[in-house]
């Protein structure tokens, strides 16, 4: 049988995916990517030497491990071949990395287009085009890979989709037009570098179930960032959920397997949105600076606060979790006392459940339960049993009050800092 697994963020993104598919990827022939773009990252380790990835799965690290880019996701083929020569330095093999021809471009008018916006209604994205780039797949404008293979009518229709955003740029945001053929001339040699590497994923995908192998569905951004379910308008313009992998590589539901959920000891957010367990004092501050809270794509400082497992119910069931990955649970180390907000409460009434209207959800006050802290230094763990006894006992407390298993802690940011919890195993 195969071993199909979905790894999906269940916070605001930045939930430290990145180094749990790296370590799931080892057991896994095919790690898939199926939304989002270049506004994810992450930072992995060949030996010590630090990785920056946006698009490509860390798999690519593993040799013998496919890594592909599924229909869902929107590519910015510069910013690929970038990232993949990066690896090549590095000396990393990227012979396995697969693309779906179905993926959707993102073109340097998006990145303006997103820039402007942004100027108008800010959200606070990566600035990567992410948004202009799916409402031209929405709108059926948009240009996919697979348009690669065919330059006489890329050029045709990249000329119009571009006509109409240089009328946007110089119309609606007063700024100057694009050269046309100056970047079609730029994207069709981009082009031809990557076509060697376009694949029907879906199929890919099939055969390898056929064949009984195992493949690791990598999500990117969280739960609370979803296009539908997340804090919206401050979202990502993508479907974060596991649900997402359905439509974001080609698989059916019905052959979707384990879904695992990362979450952080803490919550994190970057961007503008509602975040109720934030913390504006010194107590935040410690946080983003001992969890080393700064984005990896743009560098920006992360906002920070307690675990809150009302917004993290709800991820549990959007996204079906069957176990959680709880990261950077060594953050937490120096604190006597550790509060997570196990309710809301709204104009005097206590919410159990995440409030999906954002006017209600930035007015709740989180409801604490508090934990004695651990107060020593837990990165000497190597396996559950090693923690403290008061850090199994708020890592007990989170499951079952969310009623799910823990399967991963992390305790650092090297691969053997993290490690499997073995099912059965008695917490405190
Ligand atoms: P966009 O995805 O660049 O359009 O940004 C929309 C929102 O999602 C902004 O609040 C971003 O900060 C947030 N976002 C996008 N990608 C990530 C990520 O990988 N981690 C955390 N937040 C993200």
């Amino acid at each position: 049988m195969s071993a199909v697994r979905v790894l999906v963020g269940a916070q605001w993104g930045d939930e430290g995916k990145g180094k749990i598919t790296d370590l799931l990827a080892l057991e896994s022939d095919l790690v898939v990517r199926f939304q989002g773009g270049g506004n994810a990252g992450h930072t992995v380790f060949k030996g010590d030497v630090p990785l920056k990835l946006h698009n490509i799965p860390s798999g690519i690290l593993h040799r013998g491990t496919l890594c592909a880019l599924g229909n869902g996701m929107v590519i910015d083929p510069g910013a690929l071949l970038k990232e993949k020569k990066m690896l090549e330095e590095n000396g990393v093999d990227t012979s396995g990395l697969r693309i779906s021809g179905l993926a959707h471009l993102i073109l340097p008018t998006h990145r303006l287009l997103d820039r402007a916006l942004e100027g108008q209604r800010a959200i606070g994205t990566t600035g990567n085009g992410i948004g202009p780039a799916y409402t031209d797949k929405s709108a059926r404008l948009g240009l996919r890979l697979l348009d690669f293979k065919h330059p006489e009518v890329f050029k045709e229709k990249l000329s119009k989709l571009l006509d109409y955003h240089n009328a946007l740029l110089t119309k609606v945001f007063g700024l100057p037009p694009v050269d046309v053929e100056e970047i079609a001339e730029t994207l069709l040699v981009q082009g031809s570098q990557l076509l060697p590497h376009l694949e029907d994923v879906s199929l890919l995908i099939d055969r390898f179930l056929a064949q009984g192998k195992s493949i690791l569905f990598e999500g990117a951004q969280g739960a609370l960032l979803d296009l539908d379910f997340g804090t919206y308008p401050f979202v990502t313009s993508s479907s974060t959920l596991a649900g997402g992998a359905c439509s974001g590589a080609g698989i059916a539901p019905s052959r979707l397997g384990e879904v695992i959920g990362v979450c952080k000891a803490y919550s994190t957010r970057v961007g503008e949105g509602p975040f109720p367990t934030e913390l504006l004092d010194e107590r935040g501050i410690f946080l983003r600076e001992k969890g080393r809270e700064y984005g990896t794509t743009t560098g920006r400082p992360r906002r920070c606060g307690w675990l809150d497992l009302v917004a993290l119910r709800y991820a549990v069931r959007l996204d079906g979790i069957d176990s959680l990955a709880i990261t950077k649970l060594d953050v937490l180390d120096s604190l006597s006392e550790i509060p997570f907000a196990v309710a809301y409460r709204l104009k005097g009434e206590i919410l159990g459940d995440f409030p999906v209207d954002p006017l209600e959800l930035a007015q709740v006050e989180p409801v604490y339960e508090t934990m004695p802290g651990w107060e020593c230094d837990t990165s000497g763990a190597r396996s559950f049993e090693e923690l403290p006894r008061a850090a199994r006992a708020y890592l007990d407390r989170i499951s079952k009050i969310l009623g799910v298993s823990i399967s991963l802690v992390s305790i650092g940011p090297k691969r053997e800092e993290t490690f499997f919890v073995a099912a059965g195993v008695p917490v405190v």
